[in-house]
């Protein structure tokens, strides 16, 4: 018997909607066909719409009229942080199954009109929180399942976010300000929390909070900085210059035609003639300590679960690789996880390393294979055979961690209930 071959409508077809998963859907004819696309963005519409062979007549750059009816099985939701509550009730309304990336809102009461819909109209929906299919994440999960460590006791998860990235997302780019986008704790952290959550396999009871911004602010721009890179007498030696984080590395990664950040700045083929004309004219050849930003460069979470387990939180900005570093205690032995390597130690025990590879193909889309590994987990929730790991309860649940820790920190760090 033949696969069912569902129909996928996107919305937002820029970094998330086009070039990770718009492509990885493409890539399974047998099991996805792409029929329409929104974006206000004519020339992605243009570019995804070419690739993805997707009809002129069916690509919208009114969301209205895209909205008029359901147009397909599924709908992909990757537009940015402040439209995904909108789109996601529009959808519900009309009877889509749905992929919807995160954060969903950052607003206690549009978690719950989310789940009334769901509850209302039946929808399927998953929620990007791509971590929770990557296979490294996934072993840690076995590996406490197994009872090896014993009773896990508590969490102490850092998020190191990477002082290019930061300067990149969350200084000079969209994250940069809860205006339009959302506070990092969701923004950036919300992965973090929902596998807290996970691993922890119980409702969060309280929450505290600290964090803020430090350093990318007026008052520490370096003497003679400009506010743009390009007039910087410091572009070439300051480490945040667009120069330097833009054409140095992408020199140094040997001039990728299609990888991220440089597809953000650049169209693909991306050029260095390209990088330079974004840099020159546009929001990331601004100085970091000149932008409208307001989100925070480090910020910490207490949790404690009520089944007693307590977490801790860490993310900043100020370190060289992005990534995760991870520990676990039990009552019996402890896990540390590095990106792809976990060290077990069972107390009274030679300790283990278990090294986890993701295929190359898998690898290609990011998060450590997780994109590609949601992508197939979405099919599996279409034809009924996924336990929904990343459903809307679940990611809500997560969501209400990371919406009460950011009132706690702007509360000087009250510890807080959740629910
Ligand atoms: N799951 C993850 O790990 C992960 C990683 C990065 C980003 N994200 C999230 O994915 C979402 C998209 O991020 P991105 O990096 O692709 O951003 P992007 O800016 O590259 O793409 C968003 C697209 O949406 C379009 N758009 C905006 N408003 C629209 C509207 N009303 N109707 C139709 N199109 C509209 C824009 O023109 C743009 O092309 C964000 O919410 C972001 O936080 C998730």
């Amino acid at each position: 018997m033949q696969n069912k071959v569902y129909t996928v409508a996107i919305i937002g077809v820029g970094a998330r909607g086009g070039n990770a998963y718009g492509k990885l859907i493409n890539k399974c004819p047998e099991k996805y066909k792409i029929t329409h696309l929104c974006d206000m963005r004519e020339d992605r519409l243009e570019i995804f719409g070419e690739m993805f062979s997707v009809p002129v007549e069916n690509r919208y750059t009114d969301e209205g009229e895209f909205f008029k009816k359901k147009r397909a099985d599924i709908i992909l939701i990757a537009t940015p942080d402040t439209e995904h509550i909108k789109h996601c009730l529009k959808a519900f309304e009309l009877g889509y199954d749905v992929l919807c990336e995160k954060p969903l809102t950052d607003k206690a009461g549009e978690c719950e009109a989310l789940l009334e819909a769901q509850k209302k109209y039946g929808n399927k929906v998953l929620v990007c929180h791509v971590l929770r299919y990557a296979p490294a994440y996934l072993k840690v999960a076995e590996i406490i399942d197994s009872g090896a460590i014993g009773r896990l006791v508590a969490i102490n998860w850092t998020e190191p976010v990477g002082y290019w990235h930061q300067a990149h997302s969350y200084v000079r780019g969209n994250w940069r300000n809860t205006e339009i986008s959302a506070p990092m704790i969701l923004a950036k952290s919300c992965h973090d929390l929902d596998l807290i959550q996970f691993y922890a396999k119980s409702r969060c009871k309280s929450v505290s909070s600290i964090g803020d911004l430090t350093f990318f602010k007026p008052e520490n721009a370096p003497e003679g900085s400009a506010d743009r890179c390009q007039n910087c007498k410091l572009k070439d030696s300051c480490p945040y210059s667009a120069y330097r984080i833009y054409i140095e590395r992408w020199r140094d990664a040997g001039c990728p035609k299609t990888e991220w950040p440089y597809n953000v700045l650049a169209t693909e083929p991306v050029t260095e003639d390209k990088i330079i004309s974004a840099i020159e004219s546009g929001p990331y050849g601004r100085c970091v300590f000149r932008c409208d930003n307001n989100v925070v460069d480090h910020q910490t979470v207490q949790m404690l679960f009520e089944n007693g387990i307590t977490a801790t939180l860490h993310m900043n900005a100020f370190n060289l690789h992005g990534g995760r570093r991870v520990a676990m205690f039990g009552t019996y032995g402890e896990i540390f996880l590095d990106e792809k390597t976990i060290t077990l130690s069972v107390f009274g025990k030679p300790t283990e390393t278990i090294k986890v590879d993701v295929p190359t193909d898998e690898a290609d889309y990011a998060h450590g294979g997780g994109d590609a590994r949601l992508i197939s987990g979405l099919y599996d929730m279409m034809e009924g055979n996924l336990s929904m790991e990343t459903s809307l309860e679940a990611s809500v649940e997560s969501h209400l961690i990371g919406i009460k820790a950011e009132e706690s920190r702007l509360s000087g760090g009250k510890t807080l209930l959740v629910h």
